[in-house]
């Protein structure tokens, strides 16, 4: 089969394609013949942390999903045919976060990933495609969508009434978007770009500022919310957004913690908290059971994941460039 290995010869880390032998299952496991595979911000770093140990000649992406191809022995749930999704930690699969997860996250330092004709799982890490998406679709939920509904909903209590601010128009961003709107949440926007929030307003954004134009977007959120600031916000960008978050967030607000698009780095003073009575949720993607809960609200909602661009099997380095160009409005899909 062929499947995609990162690779560092040379310096800088890139994608080479690879024929492989096509895994077998065994007992508790699951082949699936993925039909599509979708990136997030992680695969760049993770791209290009290439050469540390064990990601060189590692399979790429954490988010896929396609048809069950074949079965091991002892499994019941899952059959041929059946259109399935992975989840992004193989073994969280339900209760608290245990840091013995971390290895297991598909596409990381020592599981690996998604870009590959064939994936074979155990069948606990596996959930069924809603009925209403497209297996491309279901490609984009594993890490963006569940990391904004395990932040939002399930930590956060995000309903009816509050005010939630994106950071962005990317793949946890427009999950948000869309899960306030699905709520009767208010939404505010921030983006580069005139062209996206204008998007961002058909899918239930109401407050739109363009953080370039608008770099103070702080004080422009304080006053579109009458004083009041966002409830809850989706904390994308790190060190260089961490600090206007802070001045943006409602009294008992809460700032979901989980991006790093400025990089690395110390966080600001945080006194304003104390002051609002706000908290930070600290969050890394989820569990199977998160991403079973959210997969139900999305039938219920009829909601469809934001698919800005798809792209070949061959051209799957093209993808990646896409994402780093950050010109795209939601999810990019490398279809099978
Ligand atoms: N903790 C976790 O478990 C977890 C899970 C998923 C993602 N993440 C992190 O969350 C972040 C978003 O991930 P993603 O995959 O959704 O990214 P993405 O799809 O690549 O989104 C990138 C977009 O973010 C916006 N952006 C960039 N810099 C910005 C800034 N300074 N201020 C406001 N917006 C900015 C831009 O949108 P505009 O062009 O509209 O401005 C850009 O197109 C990344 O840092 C990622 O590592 C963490």
């Amino acid at each position: 089969m062929k499947a995609y290995h990162l690779n560092s010869q040379g310096g800088a880390g890139h994608l080479v394609q690879v024929d492989v032998g096509k895994p077998e299952p065994a007992a508790g496991e699951v082949r699936i013949r993925i039909e599509a595979a979708s990136l997030n911000y992680r695969d760049l770093i993770t791209l290009d942390r290439a050469g540390q140990s064990g990601l060189n000649g590692r399979v790429p992406l954490s988010d896929g999903a396609g048809v069950v191809d074949a079965i091991g022995p002892d499994v019941a749930q899952w059959q041929v045919g059946d259109r399935v999704a992975a989840s992004f930690f193989r073994d969280w699969i339900s209760g608290p976060f245990k840091s013995s997860y971390v290895p297991s996250s598909l596409g990381g330092n020592t599981t690996d990933g998604m870009l590959a004709e064939y994936v074979v799982l155990p069948a606990n890490a596996l959930v069924a495609v809603p009925p209403h998406l497209s297996t491309v679709e279901a490609a984009t939920l594993p890490c963006a969508g569940v990391t904004a509904w395990h932040g939002l909903i399930t930590r956060g209590k995000m309903s009816k009434g509050d005010t939630l601010l994106v950071q962005g128009t990317g793949g946890v961003a427009l999950f948000g978007l869309q899960f306030a709107a699905a709520l009767g949440a208010r939404a505010i926007v921030i983006s580069s770009s005139d062209e996206k929030l204008a998007r961002a307003k058909a899918l239930g954004g109401s407050i739109l500022i363009n953080y370039r134009d608008t770099p103070e977007w702080d004080a422009a959120v304080m006053k579109a919310t009458d004083g009041e600031g966002a409830t809850h916000i989706l904390e994308l960008g790190g060190p260089g957004t961490y600090d206007r978050s802070l001045r943006s967030v409602a009294s008992g607000g809460k700032i979901v913690q989980i991006g790093v698009l400025t990089g690395f780095g110390p966080k600001p003073d945080l006194a304003r908290l104390q002051w609002e009575n706000a908290d930070i949720i600290g969050v890394t993607v989820g569990s199977v059971e998160h991403f079973r809960t959210m997969n139900r609200f999305l039938s219920e909602h009829a909601i469809h994941p934001i698919v800005d661009r798809t792209y070949g099997f061959e051209d799957a380095r093209e993808a990646y460039a896409h994402l780093r160009s950050g010109s795209h409005f939601g999810k990019i899909v490398v279809k099978l």
